[in-house]
């Protein structure tokens, strides 16, 4: 049995202040959820408050981007030392990254390997292009994203990577994917060959988020999902209702 895991992306959303008020607010209202993990993802500027804020609680708290050298002269970048002295996640290789900020496969496996490396449970975003999708290659992209991903990691270490199916077209865009979509592009997509690249255990242990416009109201529909472990959420994360009625409604549909 795969744990649910439910994060929140916060983007670059929210000050100190703001981070500080946010995290508290979720400590609260989720400090009885035990049915499954859950994390927050502050921008770096908050990553020590909210650390402080958190600790000791059901909340974990991740960074949403690091370098993969442990220091040296990469202005404006963290390391995954810095990281692993405030958080026990990162997100690694999200659509914005990629899209904006030059990530590829290849240095999405830099990041994986140096969060393995250093204890952190990575989160690693794949995803398809609305223009992808419509040509049917779905499949065959988001495959050569996880084939990218996992290059030269080792089964043992490639089971304590948590993946977030994000569909670009889906994200902040306030359509989500149908939940049985995602859920056959999960199967044959990322755990097809994650069985390929590896072993049916293996590909059976690895959880799978799905992320895009996910809200209060969709998150039953897609936790139900065989095949979905849980959720990255943008948008309804940076309010502490939304994000708990998440949380909540998830727990509620898998205890039915
Ligand atoms: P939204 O939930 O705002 O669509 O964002 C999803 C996402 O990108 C999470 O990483």
């Amino acid at each position: 049995m795969r744990r649910p895991f439910i994060a929140g992306n916060w983007k670059m959303h929210k000050t100190t202040v703001e981070a500080l008020e946010l995290a508290d607010g979720l400590k609260a209202a989720l400090a009885d959820v035990e049915s499954m993990d859950l994390a927050v993802c502050p921008p770096a500027s908050a990553l020590g408050v909210v650390s402080d804020v958190l600790a000791g609680s059901n909340i974990m708290v991740g960074a949403q981007n690091m370098h993969w050298e442990n220091s040296g002269a990469y202005t404006g970048e963290i390391s995954p030392v810095m990281v692993r002295g405030l958080a026990t996640c990162v997100i690694i290789g999200h659509s914005e990254r990629r899209e904006y900020f030059g990530e590829t496969d290849a240095t999405v496996n830099k990041k994986l390997k140096a969060a393995l490396a250093h204890d952190l449970v990575p989160i690693v975003c794949i995803g398809e292009s609305l223009e992808q999708n419509e040509a049917g290659e779905t499949v065959s992209f988001v495959g050569g994203q996880i084939r990218g991903a996992f290059e030269g990691i080792p089964a043992v270490d490639a089971q304590r990577v948590v993946l977030a199916y994000e569909p670009i077209w889906a994200i902040g865009t306030g359509r989500t994917a149908m939940p049985e979509d995602a859920d056959r592009t999960i199967r044959e997509a990322i755990r097809d060959v994650l069985r390929d690249l590896y072993d049916n255990p293996t590909a059976e242990a690895i959880r799978v988020q799905y992320g895009g416009s996910v809200k209060p109201d969709n998150m039953a529909d897609f936790i139900v999902m065989p095949e979905i472990d849980g959720a990255l959420v943008g948008g309804a994360s940076l309010k502490v209702e939304d994000f708990a009625g998440i949380v909540k409604n998830a727990a509620a549909a898998l205890q039915k």
